[in-house]
């Protein structure tokens, strides 16, 4: 960081709304099946959405009414990219965009090896212009947090300053190092769990994301 520029913390925060709560707890379920799995992750995402956007800057604006001529409020801030990490990510964006029908969706790539646990890029598409756009970062699992850095790079490498990363459920060590990694970004997750356990898999969690999303062992 440069002399004389005071570095803003980003924030941290559980979204324990009652429905996001008893929505996350139907998908812990083992016997959910992919097709309720598919529909609630896309249900918890979007009310996350309502409680992410909460900050969206707003402008005065003149509207004649069928009555008479008034002020109103419109949504003034940066235009918002959706950018999941696949493929997990994927299952939370189309809940995302029924609250924000206009975002443009950005997507990046990533696996992580099961052996090593490291993070592995493939593919990275993004609209132009990410100076002035805020991008909301969407993958239901933060474990180490190695995949979660690797796309916040990924975006403020193209050029990206305002970001979110909202996910599902984390891992107290992948919370800490995303924070350490990127202390300008604000986290959201529905649940902090306990821990990761020797496999990297968050305890207790919900198992494999991407594999109860599209039905892949
Ligand atoms: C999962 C998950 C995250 C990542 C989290 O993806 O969707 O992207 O692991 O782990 P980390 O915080 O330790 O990086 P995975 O690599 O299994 O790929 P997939 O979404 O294609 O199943
Ligand atoms: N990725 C998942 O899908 N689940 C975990 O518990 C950890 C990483």
């Amino acid at each position: 960081m440069k002399k004389g520029v005071v570095q803003v913390m980003g924030k941290f925060e559980i979204l324990d709304h009652p429905l996001i709560q008893h929505k996350l707890t139907i998908i812990r379920n083992e016997h959910c099946g992919t097709r309720e799995f598919r529909q609630v992750v896309n249900e918890i995402a979007e009310l996350m959405a309502y409680e992410v956007s909460r900050d969206m800057p707003l402008e005065d604006v003149e509207v004649q009414t069928p009555v008479q001529v008034t002020t109103a409020k419109q949504l003034a801030g940066k235009k918002v990219v959706i950018v999941p990490i696949l493929r997990a990510g994927l299952g939370m964006v189309d809940g995302i965009l029924e609250l924000i029908p206009a975002a443009k969706v950005g997507h990046v790539g990533m696996y992580r090896d099961e052996e090593t646990l490291q993070p592995h890029e493939y593919f990275v598409k993004m609209p132009e212009d990410l100076e002035n756009r805020e991008m909301i970062v969407v993958d239901p699992m933060l474990a180490t947090g190695g995949s979660a850095i690797m796309a916040v790079d990924a975006l403020k490498k193209r050029g990206a300053k305002t970001i979110k990363f909202v996910c599902l459920v984390a891992a107290p060590e992948g919370v800490k190092a995303l924070r350490e990694a990127h202390p300008d970004i604000d986290v959201y997750s529905a649940a902090l769990d306990d821990h990761l356990n020797e496999d990297g898999y968050i305890v207790p969690g919900l198992g494999d994301a991407g594999d109860r999303l599209f039905g892949t062992k």
